[in-house]
């Protein structure tokens, strides 16, 4: 199909560096694909070493004069490409779902969470206090922040716009630049927001994208380049560790989001529909496809049944289909590759005992397509346990105890996010801190927004987005002490 758009001029196939739309030195481009059709989107060019380092010494030039501006200046700028963002919200939508695959009223919802951290941090860059601090002597000790230097950030493709404005709004409104790699599969939406940035007035050189088919070349000099103090990485936990270690040499700040193996915890006493509700939301979302999506859904021995029933059911009225297909619910993964790595933990998961309940296998629409799937007799030994699916897959374990639930839900290397149904206080409160997570969904699971503090511990991070404590990641705290003034 082809791309309609009201403004073509948002879609641009080169990168952008130092406010220009340029190729990579060497010329060759690497291609998008519509992973509901396999049809090629557009050619993108390719950038490598050189053009990182061209584009970290822009980031460290720009930066000087933006970081010197009041931050109620700054905040106008960000402001501004806030509103040129709503006001493209079809375009940018549509560009999401041709190049990533979720239904248009999925991107359309991504594009409106993707602003709303340019308009948070618009108004948090503003607050950015300081501290005069009590003197044990005669001098005085005040603490100032200060941006901490040109940010590097590489992005996924399951949020091909919500990840960039989650780490360029605080970067930018602390008084850093940024230079960004997007994902390979979805450079597309991250070029339309360069392109609107630029009509929002922001100086050459803060936020450049730098696509690439050589992704190790770009995280390489991201990496080593000593002008560049922070990366920020959203992606999977394996890369996320590589990319610590490469930072280690210069020692660079990091902020890794890294992957999850969330929990939904059901308890006799929740509320059934309230959970089944919740469980479809965690679980489905962009197909299974982020990292916060439910991966194990742990329920109670007696309301298993009752809930597998009510959700099996809901499952079987998903639609999947093409993403522009207004009746659409679902749509494909991101890539064949995906789907046979999720159709692996499916068939695996079968051999060693579970139950297809509904699905299993691939859909026959296209090769990105996997049928909505729910799994039972599933068991903490079996692999599907440990592994994070990232696709529309959800194995339901049974528990009998809290105590065991807690168990179940902590024995895992990840702890991003996890969910609980009950409507017991003190259960609430008591899994809720039992539970090694770093953000906990009681009764609830759609709680991601620009206002919260997202983010994991062991293997799943370190550091937050979003919220007032995210602009901590992009600041350095500097002290001053006053002395000499008693003469
Ligand atoms: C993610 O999958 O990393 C992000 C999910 C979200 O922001 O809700």
């Amino acid at each position: 199909m082809k791309l309609e758009l009201n403004d073509s001029s948002l879609l641009k196939t080169k990168a952008f560096i130092n406010g220009q739309w340029v190729e990579g030195d060497a010329g060759d481009r690497f291609p998008v694909l519509n992973p509901a059709t396999g049809a090629v989107v557009a050619e993108i060019a390719s950038v490598g070493q050189a053009e990182t380092a061209r584009a970290i010494a822009a980031a460290d030039a720009a930066m000087q004069s933006w970081k010197a501006l009041p931050a109620g200046q700054r905040s106008e700028v960000l402001e501004r490409w806030h509103g040129l963002i709503i006001d493209n919200i079809d375009d940018l939508a549509a560009i999401m779902t041709i190049e990533q695959g979720k239904p248009v009223f999925e991107s359309k919802g991504e594009v409106l969470y993707g602003a709303s951290y340019l308009k948070w941090f618009a108004e948090e860059g503003k607050r950015i206090y300081g501290d005069i601090l009590p003197s044990a002597s005669d001098r005085r000790s005040i603490v100032i922040k200060q941006p901490v230097g040109v940010v590097a950030a590489i992005t996924p493709w399951n949020f091909p716009n919500a990840m960039i404005t989650r780490k360029a709004a605080p970067a930018l409104a602390a008084g850093c630049a940024i230079v960004l790699k997007p994902a390979g599969e979805t450079p597309l939406s991250a070029l339309a927001l360069a392109e609107l940035a630029d009509r929002a007035g922001l100086p050459a050189g803060l936020f450049n994208v730098l696509p690439s088919a050589r992704s190790s070349s770009v995280g390489g000099e991201m990496t080593s380049n000593p002008t560049v103090k922070k990366l920020t990485f959203t992606g999977s936990t394996p890369v996320g560790k590589l990319l610590m270690k490469q930072c280690a040499d210069t020692v660079k700040r990091t902020s890794m989001e890294l992957g999850g193996n969330a929990p939904v915890i059901i308890f006799d006493d929740a509320d059934l529909d309230l959970a089944v509700k919740g469980a479809l939301i965690s679980k489905y979302r962009n197909s299974g496809q982020t990292c916060i999506c439910a991966n194990r859904l742990l329920v109670q021995e007696g309301i298993y049944d009752a809930f597998v029933e009510k959700f099996a059911a809901a499952v079987k009225e998903f639609r999947l289909g093409f993403g522009f297909d207004a009746d659409t619910t679902h749509g494909p993964v991101v890539s064949a590759k995906a789907l046979g790595d999720i159709d692996t933990i499916v068939q695996s998961a079968i051999k060693q005992g579970a139950n297809v309940v509904t699905g299993g296998k691939p859909s026959t629409l296209g090769n990105c397509f996997y049928e909505p799937t729910i799994l039972t007799d599933v068991n903490d030994s079996m692999d599907i346990f440990s592994q994070e699916i990232f696709g529309p897959v959800a194995p339901v374990f049974k528990f009998s105890t809290e105590e065991q639930a807690i168990a179940m839900a902590n024995d895992t290397e990840f702890g991003l996010a996890a969910y609980v149904f009950t409507e017991n206080v003190g259960r609430i409160w008591r899994v809720s801190e039992g539970i090694e997570y770093g953000m906990v969904g009681v009764n609830e699971t759609a709680i991601s927004s620009e206002v919260i503090p997202f983010g994991g511990v062991k293997e799943s991070g370190q550091g937050r987005e979003g919220s007032k404590y995210g602009l901590d990641d992009y600041l350095e705290t500097k002290y001053i002490c006053m002395g000499g003034l008693q003469r």
